[in-house]
């Protein structure tokens, strides 16, 4: 489902944007950012064996240019914009991080329960960030958001 997200919001962007994944697992994320037309891509994962998967996925698909580290997203600090922020985690930690992900022109937000929803979206808007999309499978659902403008209106509501 985020996989599909991300290849819908670049489909028309130009070759070049940044994109980093929070909670990379074996990379495919960071790792098909850069083949969507990404410049600079990198993952972070607090499993060292998941950042080892994902090195040698990249070797694997003969994907270079793509930086994997491993590290807790809570301190995951980073002084440059990026394009896209991607982060496949478990609700809680996705509600500790969100300050961070201002940081993001684009959010990609997965991992969260249809149950957890709300409070998620709420939290994000306090954080200036304008839901665009929300997908539903199952009890699970994908956000992607953008940051906000001033004054902007958030209308979108989970699919049905
Ligand atoms: C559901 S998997 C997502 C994998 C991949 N991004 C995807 O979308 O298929 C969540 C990943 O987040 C990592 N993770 C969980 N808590 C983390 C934390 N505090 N800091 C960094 N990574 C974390 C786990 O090790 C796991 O690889």
């Amino acid at each position: 489902m985020i996989l599909r997200a991300l290849e819908q919001l670049t489909r028309t962007w130009k070759n070049g944007w940044s994109l980093i994944d929070l909670g990379t697992g074996s990379g495919i994320l960071a790792l098909a950012a850069k083949r969507l037309g990404a410049g600079r891509a990198a993952g972070i994962d607090n499993d060292p064996a998941a950042i080892s998967t994902a090195k040698s996925n990249a070797q694997l698909n003969r994907i270079g240019g793509v930086v994997f580290k491993a590290g807790d997203v809570r301190h995951w600090r980073t002084t440059r914009a990026v394009d896209i922020i991607t982060a496949n985690l478990y609700s809680d930690l996705l509600l500790e991080i969100l300050p961070k992900l201002k940081r993001g022109r684009w959010v990609i937000l997965s991992g969260v329960l249809r149950s957890q929803a709300k409070e998620i979206m709420a939290a994000m808007r306090r954080n200036q960030m304008a839901i665009a999309k929300v997908k539903r499978r199952g009890k699970w659902i994908l956000i992607v958001a953008r940051r906000a403008r001033r004054h902007e209106a958030n209308t979108a509501r989970p699919a049905r």
